[in-house]
């Protein structure tokens, strides 16, 4: 069984209580007999009595006229008659049934019954006798049952009882060990065999049957969150496998495009034309650079969040493409409030870079891009054809490129943008700004 083993556990736990239990009873036990005889004495004597009391039989003047009691104690009363005595006494201290023929009420030192006399020690022969009196709870005529044990039946008494109390302790600890042993066994296997079933399951999953799903039946309640918490992550997982296969698929399609285009002009002859050459290269070269970029931004890993001065970022990144705006005739205005949050600095450069690219590319001649930043965000605007309102939802899907693609872009940069900004816990929304589109990031999620 390994170490670890919720049967071994169990066993264990099964085994320290039993024997603690055992110990505690047996000592219990040792110490009341040992050191408190009056508490036994006591015990017995109540015990005694009520089974006296029940083996009374009763004539028809409702005098007692026989003890029937099972017949171990019977023999008993009569061969140890200076130790274990009883007598049945009326009021008036006439004894009216006892073992011994001619017998006496028992009273200290010769006085008379006295029923409210309920504890006594006498000495009859030299014998201390430890004398109790109870009254019989019954209808009819009222009488007393006396009882005595005497001292050295109490003293032989107490050894056996001792001894006979730690055999029974240790026998009684050993079966129940037994026992419970068995229980725990059978209990787990039986518990535990829907585990098991799910575990083989589990082993067999595979991305070619991604969705089997673990069963919960017959699983105890205990377990089910965890099956329905990996069944869940199985989902997820799934989907996520589904989505990364639907990537790649469309990935290896938009780089077969160019390459059979080039090949295709390469074929043509001696004369290829290297426009369309450097052109498709060129379209192949974002394509991978923005893939890339893509697989980059997916990996949390791969950001280094530090406190970020969003107003340089922003300068920068619109320093760097003041070329692309001037050669497209478009200027950039920026309006800047300080901002000082927890960002990755080069992602957030990406961001920019493509929102930036997007509105130069879209922005008509001689108009202008507006970016702004304060506390609560970032905005960039441009003046160009914006975004078809039935588009808005597929902007930031991987490899959409809108109904009329202008400029041969990869179709990942918006998603680049999305992944960025949630990478950081903020949101990044669009919408039309008429005339143009207005992309803006929320350093808080609404
Ligand atoms: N400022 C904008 N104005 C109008 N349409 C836009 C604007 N920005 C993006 N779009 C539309 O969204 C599409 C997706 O943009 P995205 O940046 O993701 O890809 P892309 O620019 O085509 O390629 P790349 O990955 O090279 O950036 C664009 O093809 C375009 O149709
Ligand atoms: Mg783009």
């Amino acid at each position: 069984m390994k170490r670890n083993s919720l049967t071994a556990k169990l066993l264990a736990a099964t085994t320290l209580a039993l024997l603690a239990t055992a110990a505690l009873v047996a000592s219990l036990s040792y110490v009341v007999i040992t050191h408190y005889p009056g508490v036994w004495l006591e015990a017995d004597f109540v015990s005694s009595a009520d089974e006296v009391a029940d083996g009374l039989i009763f004539d028809a003047a409702d005098r007692p006229i026989a003890l029937k009691i099972h017949s171990g104690l019977t023999s008993a009363y009569a061969a140890l008659h200076n130790d274990m005595l009883y007598r049945v006494v009326d009021p008036d201290g006439n004894v009216l049934l006892a073992a011994d023929a001619n017998a006496k009420a028992l009273t200290p030192d010769d006085k008379p019954f006295d029923s409210t006399l309920t504890r006594f020690d006498l000495v009859r022969d030299g014998n201390l006798l430890h004398v109790a009196t109870f009254p019989l709870d019954r209808p009819g005529p009222v009488y007393y049952l006396q009882l005595a044990r005497s001292e050295r039946f109490q003293q032989a008494m107490t050894g056996l009882e001792s001894s006979t109390a730690h055999e029974a302790g240790l026998t009684a600890t050993i079966m129940a060990l037994l026992i419970f042993s068995a229980i725990v066994f059978y209990t787990l296997r039986r518990v535990l065999k829907p585990l098991h079933t799910a575990s083989e399951a589990a082993a067999r999953i595979t991305p070619g049957n991604r969705h089997t799903r673990l069963s919960t039946d017959g699983m105890p309640s205990e377990l089910v969150p965890l099956i329905t918490a990996l069944n869940q992550a199985l989902e997820r997982l799934s989907v996520g496998y589904e989505v990364q296969q639907e990537f790649l698929t469309t990935a290896a399609h938009e780089l077969k495009t160019p390459l059979a285009l080039m090949r295709g002009t390469v074929e043509l002859g001696d004369s290829p034309d290297r426009t369309t050459l450097l052109a498709d290269i060129d379209g192949m070269s974002r394509q991978v650079q923005q893939l890339l970029q893509l697989a980059e931004c997916s990996e949390s890993q791969n950001y280094t969040m530090a406190p970020t001065d969003m107003a340089l970022v922003v300068a920068d990144a619109t320093a760097k493409l003041t070329r692309l705006a001037t050669n497209a005739q478009v200027v950039m205005h920026t309006t800047l409030a300080p901002c000082v949050i927890q960002a990755d600095r080069a992602a957030l450069f990406i961001l920019l870079r493509n929102l930036l690219e997007n509105a130069v590319r879209f922005a008509p001649r001689g108009s202008a891009i507006e970016v702004a930043l304060n506390a609560q965000g970032l905005s960039v605007r441009d003046h160009g054809v914006g975004i078809d309102p039935q588009d808005m939802p597929m902007v930031f899907r991987r490899y959409w490129r809108g109904s009329n693609p202008s400029g041969g872009g990869s179709g990942l940069g918006l998603a680049i943008c999305k992944q960025i900004a949630h990478a950081h816990g903020w949101s990044i929304s669009v919408h039309n700004a008429d005339p143009g589109a207005c992309f803006q990031i929320h350093f808080q999620q609404p």
